[in-house]
């Protein structure tokens, strides 16, 4: 899921007035007021956001360092010191911003923080990759077009938790994942990439994820080379990928 919803992030979805938010570092159209420009040649720099196991930030370190993908995971975000995702950080050389939510007198508190770090760092992209907090406008507003979120299913189909087993249950024939902006609802931003597969009549909740990580697996990268290759323009709703160059 998106890390979700509240009413502070309601506020952040912007409002049409607003320039079209969008990630092309090399194109004559600007990002959003918020957005640094970024130098043609230098490596975009990302920040994960995760809560669990964390294959997903696994994934998408290598495909970064074995495939040539201009960018660079530059931070580790975690509520969770404990999971699986900070070893793995910890073995791939990824520094981590961990942090106790109970520690903080809010939310807002500790997402003030988040952002401090994430500018210290010069983070232009944030990847939610099974980060299960809530976040609020303190998050989203400054990171419109520039946070996007992986999801186990086909959006608008199954958002929320417990995607897989959501559409297992409901007895789709195909389902997927999704790459998306992330916006102030739950799982409901603009949708950059899908990509399908098939349940089979056999499926147990562990046999579909696991096809649906190896497709996760292949789609974050791409869609995160696409924005650092500049390739992938927002507006409103729609999000528009350049190829073939
Ligand atoms: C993935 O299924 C992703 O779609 C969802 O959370 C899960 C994270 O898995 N948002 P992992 O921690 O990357 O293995």
């Amino acid at each position: 899921m998106t890390a979700g919803r509240d009413s502070a992030a309601d506020k952040a979805k912007p409002a049409s007035s607003q320039p079209s938010p969008t990630i092309l570092p090399n194109s004559a159209q600007q990002p959003a007021a918020s957005t640094p420009q970024r130098q043609a040649l230098q490596p975009l720099k990302i920040a994960v956001f995760a809560s669990g196991s964390g294959s997903n930030f696994q994934a998408l370190v290598e495909a970064i360092r074995e495939q040539a993908i201009p960018a660079e995971l530059s931070l580790l975000v975690c509520d969770k010191p404990a999971a699986r995702v900070v070893q793995r950080a910890e073995a791939l050389g990824v520094p981590s911003f961990l942090f106790d939510p109970k520690a903080y007198a809010s939310r807002e508190a500790y997402e003030e923080e988040i952002v401090g770090r994430l500018r210290e760092e010069g983070v232009e992209l944030i990847v939610l990759a099974g980060y299960m907090r809530l976040i609020t406008a303190t998050l989203v507003e400054p990171y419109y077009g520039r946070m996007i979120n992986i999801h186990p299913a086909l959006l608008p189909s199954f958002p929320g938790v417990r995607a897989i087993r959501q559409a297992l249950e409901y007895g789709v024939k195909q389902t997927g994942v999704t790459v998306h902006f992330v916006d102030g609802g739950m799982d409901s931003g603009p949708i950059i990439a899908q990509r399908t597969l098939e349940v089979r009549d056999d499926d147990t909740e562990d046999s579909l994820a696991e096809r649906v990580h190896a497709v996760e697996h292949e789609l974050l990268p791409q869609t995160v080379r696409w924005i650092a290759e500049g390739r992938v323009t927002l507006n409103d709703r729609k999000v528009t990928i350049r190829l073939g160059d």
